[in-house]
């Protein structure tokens, strides 16, 4: 059996290594338009950041595992054919700024279509917008044709940074097919693929509507789940309660559970807003006005978390921030990942500089990222990977990604080079706050009250 992948970003490169490593037996072939990601693949520097990846990759290229720009050549020779490009939210014309941008997927749709010679099984693996796997079949039963065609949806659940222990345990795998002979024949042979090393009871077939909207389902509860304990946050900063405890106390209850409960600076990544949007403009389209001012909400709180972070870092600072030296710690959308997709740091870094503050960038693995993200800024930002180095002289750090190394720095060496009062604002709740308050710091934590010498 021979599987493509059209589309070798985060999530068709890790989910097809995986079913390389898994499935010894089936030729698994990756390709893309980008050809510099594709010779990435192939070399000692993958092209994204995921732990354990590497290895994964290590075992099976070469051996099962294929990265090519032939795309053609790659429809023509596989049985199921992955599609996992991006459709970002679109940025012109009808539903711009909510709507999914689909031109790659029907771009690929006729791709398929063009150089087909045999059935094959198509999967979404992209997230779409509820019956875009109807356009494809349309798209791809449009000519008389000798192939048929069988379009699945399977979307990937993976978590960037976990991605491959997602892959290999997932909580559940989600095929979504039609209800005849020939969908039915086409499920099982995706089921058939992950049972080689997912618990049966964890593949659940649905029809084919339910597995679109099951992923923005998702995605939109989990970033409601975010902005949700960020809107209480707020609230703790403005009484006295501690966001950390109101969420342990809260997550006790089982019907509620204790993850995804840390308040922060905001949620980023690729699909959160992308994904509520998409929500947002189905529910317009479906004449559901109200719904989708729900769903709105969940994108404005988190922008609003964001606008609140900076106008604390202001009014603290004593109301003006310019010219003023600001290390930010951090700038992936979260740990151990490169990305920074949608990263609040990116909204943060821009708002700082506009109020004429010196911003100073610091990550571990995000910086080649920011560069381009914050390009328009010119030399109105600094990077430097050395988090010491970003900090001396500083007004002000700040806490963007909850990086691990960062909870391990030596902060009295910090304060010492940085300039005084010296500030911490904690995005992510990392930081041991008591001990940099008696080190000497005016220290400001999402959702807790400040602890600050200046009032005394
Ligand atoms: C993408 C989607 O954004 C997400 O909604 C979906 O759930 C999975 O696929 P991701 O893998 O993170 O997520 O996107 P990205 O890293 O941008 O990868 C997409 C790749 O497709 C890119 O490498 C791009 O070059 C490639 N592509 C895009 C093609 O090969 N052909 C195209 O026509 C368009
Ligand atoms: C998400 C979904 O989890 C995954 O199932 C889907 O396939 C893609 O989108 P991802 O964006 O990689 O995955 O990361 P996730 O761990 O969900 O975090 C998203 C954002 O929310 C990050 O910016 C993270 O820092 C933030 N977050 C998460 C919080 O601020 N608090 C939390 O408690 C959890």
């Amino acid at each position: 059996m021979k599987i493509l992948c059209i589309g070798a970003g985060y999530v068709g490169g890790p989910t097809m290594a995986m079913i390389a490593r898994e499935c010894p037996d089936i030729t698994v072939t990756v390709v893309d338009v980008n050809e510099e990601r594709i010779l990435a693949w192939q070399s000692d520097e993958l092209p994204i950041y995921e732990p354990g990846l590497k290895e994964v990759v290590d075992e099976t290229l070469g051996r099962n595992l294929f990265f090519s720009t032939d795309v053609g050549k790659g429809i023509e020779e596989a049985d199921i054919i992955f599609v996992s490009v991006n459709t970002p939210t679109k940025t012109f014309g009808h539903g711009s700024g909510r709507a999914a941008d689909l031109q790659y997927l029907e771009k690929t749709a006729r791709n398929i279509l063009a150089h087909a010679k045999s059935d094959k099984i198509i999967v979404e693996k992209s997230t779409v917008p509820v019956r875009t796997a109807d356009a494809m079949n349309r798209i791809l039963n449009s000519r008389n044709s000798d192939c048929s065609f069988e379009v699945l949806s399977n979307p990937e659940f993976l978590a960037e940074g976990s991605a491959v222990k997602d892959l290999e345990n997932p909580d559940r795998i989600l095929i979504g097919g039609h209800d005849t002979e020939a969908g039915r024949k086409a499920m099982q042979t995706l089921v058939d693929i992950y049972a080689r090393w997912v618990p049966k009871e964890r593949i659940i077939t649905t029809n084919v509507w339910s597995s679109e909207l099951s992923k923005l389902a998702a995605n939109a509860l989990l970033a409601q789940r975010v902005s949700s304990i960020n809107s209480l946050s707020a609230l703790c900063e403005a009484t006295g309660a501690d966001v950390g405890e109101v969420a342990s106390a809260v997550g006790r209850d089982s019907r509620i559970g204790p993850r995804f409960l840390n308040a922060s600076v905001g949620f980023g990544g690729s699909c959160f807003r992308k994904d509520i949007l998409n929500l947002v403009y189905l529910c317009e389209s479906c004449g559901l006005h109200e719904l989708g001012e729900y769903w709105h909400q969940v994108v404005r709180v988190n922008d609003y978390q964001q606008d609140r972070f900076v106008g604390g870092m202001i009014s603290n600072m004593f109301n003006t921030i310019s010219g003023k030296r600001i290390a930010l710690f951090g700038f992936a959308f979260k740990a151990d990942t490169g990305d920074t997709r949608e990263s609040p740091a990116i909204r943060i870094a821009k708002q700082l500089a506009e109020e004429r503050a010196n911003v100073v960038i610091s990550d571990p693995r995000a910086l080649d990222n920011a560069r381009i993200d914050l390009g328009d800024l010119g030399d109105r930002v600094a990077y430097d990977e050395d988090p010491y180095k970003a900090a001396e002289k500083a007004h002000a750090l700040a806490i963007m990604t909850e990086w691990p190394c960062y909870k391990q720095l030596d902060y009295q060496r910090i304060f010492d080079s940085m300039l005084k009062p010296a500030f911490a604002f904690d995005g992510r709740r990392i930081l041991d706050h008591q001990k940099l308050y008696e080190m000497g710091f005016n220290v400001y934590s999402i959702g807790r009250a400040p602890l600050t010498h200046l009032d005394a």
